[in-house]
């Protein structure tokens, strides 16, 4: 099965060292935790993974792919999708519209051929309509789909923006903090979904501040401070290590 490796990443900014040689395994079929305080680097890893910054050091493969160096449109074709810290979504656009940008990715046909209307292209607009709202239904989200983006609470637009990642198919999903925000009850449902995701096949790696979280859901878990790795394992393993606990003093890490 297709798993994501990073070999020895390294990453500097002038002179800040966001990442240092990480080596990092993201399984399909699992969920993968990255943890760890406030500027560790975890959205930095995320950036590199996805070709929205460059590596200064090291290599990234997904199965037989090469990732180091290819654009972000080549790496989504190859499989990945991601969410962000920052949501981002057309604010105006309503949630279905939102939400079959993400199937651009999937699409089979040509711009030209959607261009001249072809038979093809209108059907896959239909197909893109229907799946949108199988994602739709699978995030509870059906009645809203007309509204705008922007009028949504941040929980529902946090959903939105994992639907358009989904829309692509990809094989591995990376979320930044998707549960940022969000309630019990919401973040439970996710949770759900996560898990559902994972048992398709689908490899996910999950950056989240709330430990309880990760530990009800992922299978392995890596600590990021100061850019490196300082500790992985299971999540129970991962939080009683003594490194860990020194690297969040000064944070509230609830451990439950
Ligand atoms: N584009 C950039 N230019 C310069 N420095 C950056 C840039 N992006 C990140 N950094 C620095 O790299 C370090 C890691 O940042 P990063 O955003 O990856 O941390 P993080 O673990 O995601 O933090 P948080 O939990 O707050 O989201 C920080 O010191 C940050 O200031
Ligand atoms: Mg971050």
């Amino acid at each position: 099965m297709t798993e994501l490796v990073l070999e020895n990443v390294g990453k500097t900014f002038g002179g800040v060292v966001a990442s240092e040689n990480v080596n990092i395994r993201v399984p399909a079929g699992r969920i993968t935790g990255l943890i760890g305080p406030n500027g560790a680097g975890k959205t930095t890893i995320v950036n590199m993974i996805t070709g929205m910054l460059a590596l200064s050091s090291g290599r990234i493969t997904f199965g037989d792919t090469d990732l180091t160096t290819m654009m972000p449109h080549r790496i989504a074709e190859a499989g990945l999708a991601r969410t962000f810290q920052n949501i981002r979504l057309l604010k105006d656009a309503s949630i279905l519209e939102n939400v079959m940008i993400g199937f651009h990715m999937a699409e089979r046909s040509t711009l030209l051929s959607a261009l001249f209307r072809l038979p093809g292209a209108a059907k896959e607009t239909r197909d893109t309509r229907a799946a949108a709202m199988a994602l739709l239904d699978r995030f509870g989200m059906t009645h809203l789909r007309d509204h705008p983006a922007g009028s949504l609470s941040y929980g529902h637009q946090r959903r939105v923006e994992m639907m358009r990642a989904l829309a692509a198919d990809p094989q591995l999903l990376l979320l930044d903090e998707p549960v940022a925000g969000m309630n019990e009850a919401e973040s439970a449902e996710l949770a759900r979904i996560f898990r559902e995701l994972t048992d398709e096949g689908r490899a996910i790696l999950l950056i989240e501040h709330d430990m309880r979280f990760v530990t009800d859901l992922c299978h392995h878990v890596y600590v990021l401070d100061g850019g490196k790795v300082i500790s992985e394992g299971r999540p129970a393993d991962v939080l009683a290590d003594p490194v860990v606990v020194t690297a969040y003093l000064g944070e509230s890490i609830d451990a439950a």
